[in-house]
């Protein structure tokens, strides 16, 4: 569809309909993205309403104020150093886990870390209850995420339309953690608990909201950035064995501050 639109537009035009909600810029090359990139994004209709229709427009990314903030401090106060050292040994065994399941298979190393890192964002935001839900969670979760640069065209069939209604499905699912954990009110220090615990209180579709959108933030960024480390250690042997050294020598002071 883009191309066919670069074809009949010239480039650099602004194109004489709403190709999505907003204007539209047909661009190409590195001037005109870099001119993109570079400039003031005020002047640039962001973000896509389909977008936000897509991860919840009450997500942290799609407001700014009082609201933003108050987000802000609930997103940071769960991946502080602190929050997250219970964690360590879980995400040490998903890695363990991870790296078990590639042996003897070729693998597309960008799409291992999706999963892996798809597998510690669950564990960071619901914890041990993500053992519950992982597979259905994962399921909608990749039909969302299929959708998300499609056309939004809402028809029946359309990769919009599945992206919208997994959408509904993961609200569904979250809807039953939150149940449950209402009801338990168990002390579980993950990110869940930093937005059921805030004082004036988030409505349950401001935390699904969020929630999608962590797991939207969380995963392909830091996916990309494992692809990349594994690529350059991959390719440069003597980083490769400087930085295992360095690991085993933290490793080893750490086990001796632990006994001591
Ligand atoms: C290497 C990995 C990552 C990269 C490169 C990255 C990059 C970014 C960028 C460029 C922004 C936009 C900042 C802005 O608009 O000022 C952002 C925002 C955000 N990221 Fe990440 N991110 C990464 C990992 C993560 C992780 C693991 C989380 C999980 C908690 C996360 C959560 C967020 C949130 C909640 C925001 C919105 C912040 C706000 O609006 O105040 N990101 N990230």
């Amino acid at each position: 569809m883009a191309s066919l639109i670069c074809f009949v537009f010239p480039i650099n035009t602004t194109l004489p309909f709403h190709l999505f909600p907003s204007p539209t810029q047909t661009t190409n090359g590195i001037s005109s993205h870099l001119l993109f990139l570079c400039s003031n994004l005020d002047h640039f209709p962001l973000p896509l309403s389909s977008k936000e229709r897509m991860l919840g427009k009450q997500a942290i990314f799609f407001n700014r104020g009082r609201y933003h903030a108050k987000l802000r401090k609930l997103v940071l106060r769960a991946f502080t150093p602190d929050a997250i050292k219970s964690f360590v040994p879980n995400i040490e065994s998903v890695a363990e886990h991870s790296l078990r399941s590639l042996e003897g298979r070729l693998v597309t190393t960008f799409h291992e870390m999706k999963t892996y890192t798809f597998d510690v964002a669950l564990l960071s935001i619901f914890g041990k209850d993500r053992v519950l839900y992982r597979e259905d969670l994962k399921r909608w979760y990749y039909v969302l995420e299929k959708g998300y640069n499609s056309m939004p065209v809402n028809l029946v069939g359309t990769l919009f339309n599945k992206s919208m209604n997994a959408r509904k499905e993961i609200a569904r699912i979250l809807a039953k953690i939150i149940s449950s954990r209402r009801q338990t009110k168990a002390d579980c220090h993950d990110l869940l608990e930093s937005f059921m615990s805030d004082e004036q209180g988030l409505t349950d579709e401001q935390i699904t909201d969020n929630i999608i959108g962590v797991i939207f933030a969380a995963r392909d960024t830091t996916a990309s950035v494992l692809t990349w480390i594994i690529k350059y250690l991959g390719e440069n042997p003597s980083v490769l064995e400087a930085v295992t050294v360095r690991v085993l020598l933290f490793l080893i002071r750490i086990s001796r501050e632990i006994i001591r």
